[in-house]
């Protein structure tokens, strides 16, 4: 009933609902693409979802294997877990690297790196990448470390990030990525979380312009991690940084004398590679467990397929967003794909709304993979900084993280694109690892806000609160009801967890957390999150997280957070806080509140607004009714209120806004 509720009180872009156009494939991209048209997309479909060993098995051959695997998928576990090229063994970065090697392939450029400031710039080719994964592998293998053991990165967007998780990788070390934007104290969370023996980090990074300390931030925090025998530190923008004797050494001190070659680990299908925290409804963020072969191949061909990746492809995705997306889409996919790719430190913004203007036309990109929150931030720039630039090289355009409203859609396809690039819209989660609902460029026909169809593999359903099946262009729960290799194995090492977030809201199927509906032509248009998680500016974060945040401070009695709907970031954060009896508010606290947050969690968590309130909406049994505070904000119908307890609050709190907004 509550879901209900929720669900009929969700705000949808009503330009959404409405959105009639359709561009089909311009034919010059479908000519070279992997998947022509629709019947090629169907028929592939079908067979993927209806002969699975077959689909699959026919993409063994897609990876070079220490031990071929003999069975394709075990789904005698599924719901909820399927496993994957099940005895197959193998290794990741001898795929990501030596392969590409081994074909000859060691002078083409792996990664052209593009720092913060436009004149720091690297160029890796896939013979330098292999030496400079040995050389901090070789650092790895003499500090005892070990298949199956946990390592923890806290690095910005330079080259030592890809080269740790694949150093790490080699051996079957497991990594923990923690964004460069979260606070040291998220770091220390995962390290205990995870049992992290060695922490990787940076002594700061460059943020337009600006240099921001790590390393001294969670400096004293690791006398709170006894897990941590060592920490690397890579100097970046040196910065005076503390560091402990015998404990923390330099990046380029310890690879200085390092072999340039080191053996590699022979690693089951199913061992874990990384695992990745995210945020849900309740408690802490939880580490969603990925594993090596399944996730590899759906990484790989995913990214193949969708962005139409050929030899010469020059592949840009500027996911800031330095979760999932940056591992399959930055990582795993292109490198696996031996591709060339561009990787970008810094802001859209800085030094100039240019800036992604000028790399694609500097590195001749092809395809470029971007989330809406940038694009509504530069198309609020004009078209004036694009049209400056040759983006003559585009053939493909990416959206992916939040909705695309039409609007932001329309401007990337004629002003970035030219009406001649295909916009992939592609819908998916930290927890599916890898894409799961697109349009394919060269055959599917583009409704502008809509992420069109599911993926080779993936079979999705819209269904009602009861699980049946929601009615064409109604609105309901999306859920995938197939298996597919990426799909994630676990949560921490919480089975009962895994179970109750994922599979049993609809017994036996995979539901994703976010809202959608099915047109008549079979187009799925995702809807957003129906449960407490926010999307700001592309991130992931649960209510539950800035709430904890909040009420850790001495002042905070209660917090509500909300999401309100915002042009650029696609959710503002709304924070209700009730302060202890004693204490007065005022403008200074709210700042002192809005900082405490920032520390906590980091930046991306701030509040946009604190309101100060002396009461809640609440139910009988004490349960905060965010969905009226959401109403509030948002300007939408409050709906039923009569089943709280205190239901005068409600008017109370809805003039305060209008008063003060
Ligand atoms: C949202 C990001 C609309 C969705 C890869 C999902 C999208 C959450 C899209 C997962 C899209 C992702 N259109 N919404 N194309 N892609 N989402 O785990 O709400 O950081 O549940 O993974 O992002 O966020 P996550």
């Amino acid at each position: 009933m509550e879901c209900a509720e929720k669900m009929s009180e969700e705000k949808i872009i009503t330009s959404l609902l409405t959105e009639k156009r359709v561009f089909p494939p311009p034919p010059a991209i479908s000519k070279k693409a992997w998947v022509k048209n629709m019947a090629q997309y169907r028929e592939m479909w079908k067979e993927s979802i209806e002969d699975p060993d077959k689909f699959w098995g026919k993409l063994v051959d897609s990876i070079t294997w220490i031990k071929k695997p003999t069975k394709i998928w075990d789904d005698s576990k599924f719901p909820p877990i399927a496993q994957w090229f099940v005895d197959g063994k193998l290794n990741t970065t001898y795929n990501a690297i030596d392969r590409h090697i081994n074909e000859g392939k060691g002078d083409k450029v792996a990664i052209y790196w593009e720092g913060d400031d436009p004149n720091d710039t690297r160029v890796l080719t896939y013979n330098d990448l292999l030496e400079e994964v040995c050389k901090f592998g070789n650092v790895l293998l003499k500090a005892g470390l070990k298949k199956g053991d946990k390592i923890v990165i806290w690095l910005p967007m330079i080259p030592e990030l890809v080269i740790t998780m694949l150093a790490a990788a080699r051996f079957g070390i497991i990594h923990s990525v923690v964004f460069a934007g979260f606070s040291a104290g998220a770091v220390k969370d995962r390290i205990i979380d995870s049992n992290a023996r060695i922490l990787i980090t940076a002594d700061g990074t460059f943020r337009a312009g600006k240099k921001i300390p790590l390393k001294e931030k969670v400096h004293k925090l690791l006398e709170e991690t006894p897990s941590i025998e060592r920490v690397v530190v890579v100097k970046q923008v040196g910065l005076k940084t503390p560091m402990k004797e015998g404990r923390d050494t330099w990046w380029h001190d310890e690879i200085k004398n390092q072999p340039t070659e080191c053996v590699y680990e022979e690693v089951n299908a199913e061992d874990p590679l990384f695992i990745l925290y995210t945020s849900g409804t309740t408690g802490k963020p939880k580490g969603v467990i990925h594993t090596t072969a399944g996730y590899l191949i759906y990484a790989a061909y995913s990214h193949k397929i969708i962005f139409d990746i050929h030899e010469d492809s020059i592949f840009f995705c500027s996911a800031d967003i330095g979760w999932i997306t940056r591992h399959t889409y930055i990582v795993y996919g292109p490198l696996l794909n031996g591709a060339t790719e561009v990787m970008f430190e810094g802001v859209p913004s800085y030094p100039s709304f240019e800036r992604y203007w000028e790399i694609i036309e500097k590195y001749k990109v092809n395809i470029f993979y971007t989330a809406p929150t940038a694009i509504r931030l530069l198309m609020k720039e004009g078209e004036e900084l694009p049209n400056k630039h040759d983006l003559s090289s585009l053939r493909i355009l990416g959206s992916v993280g939040e909705l695309i409203n039409p609007e932001a859609w329309m401007w990337y396809y004629q002003v970035i694109g030219k009406e001649k690039c295909p916009i992939v819209d592609t819908w998916w989660q930290t927890e599916t690892g890898g894409i799961m609902i697109t349009p394919l460029p060269g055959a599917t026909p583009l409704k502008p806000g809509s992420a069109s169809r599911p993926f080779f593999g993936v079979k999705a359903e819209v269904l009602r609160d009861d699980g049946t099946p929601a009615a064409p262009n109604e609105e309901g729960y999306l859920v995938i009801t197939s298996a597919w290799p990426a799909m994630l194995r676990g949560v921490g090492q919480n089975p009962q967890r895994f179970q109750k977030t994922y599979w049993d809201r609809f017994p036996g199927k995979y539901y994703s957390g976010d809202g959608a509906k099915i047109d008549k032509d079979g187009y799925i248009w995702i809807l957003g999150r129906l449960d407490d998680v926010l999307k700001v500016s592309g991130h992931r974060m649960g209510t539950m997280e800035i709430e904890s945040a909040l009420v850790s401070h001495p002042a905070v009695a209660e917090a509500a957070i909300v999401p309100k709907e915002h042009p650029i970031k696609g959710h503002a954060i709304f924070a209700y806080v009730i302060l202890k009896k004693i204490i007065t508010p005022t403008d200074d606290l709210k700042k002192e509140l809005k900082n405490h947050v920032r520390g906590e969690i980091g930046p991306i968590a701030t509040p946009d607004e604190i309101y100060f309130a002396a009461d809640l909406p609440k139910t009988r049994s004490g349960k905060i009714m965010r969905r009226i505070l959401k109403a509030i904000v948002n300007e939408t119908d409050v709906g039923n209120i009569t089943t709280l307890a205190n239901p005068q609050i409600v008017k109370a709190l809805w003039e305060d806004y209008q008063l003060r907004k």
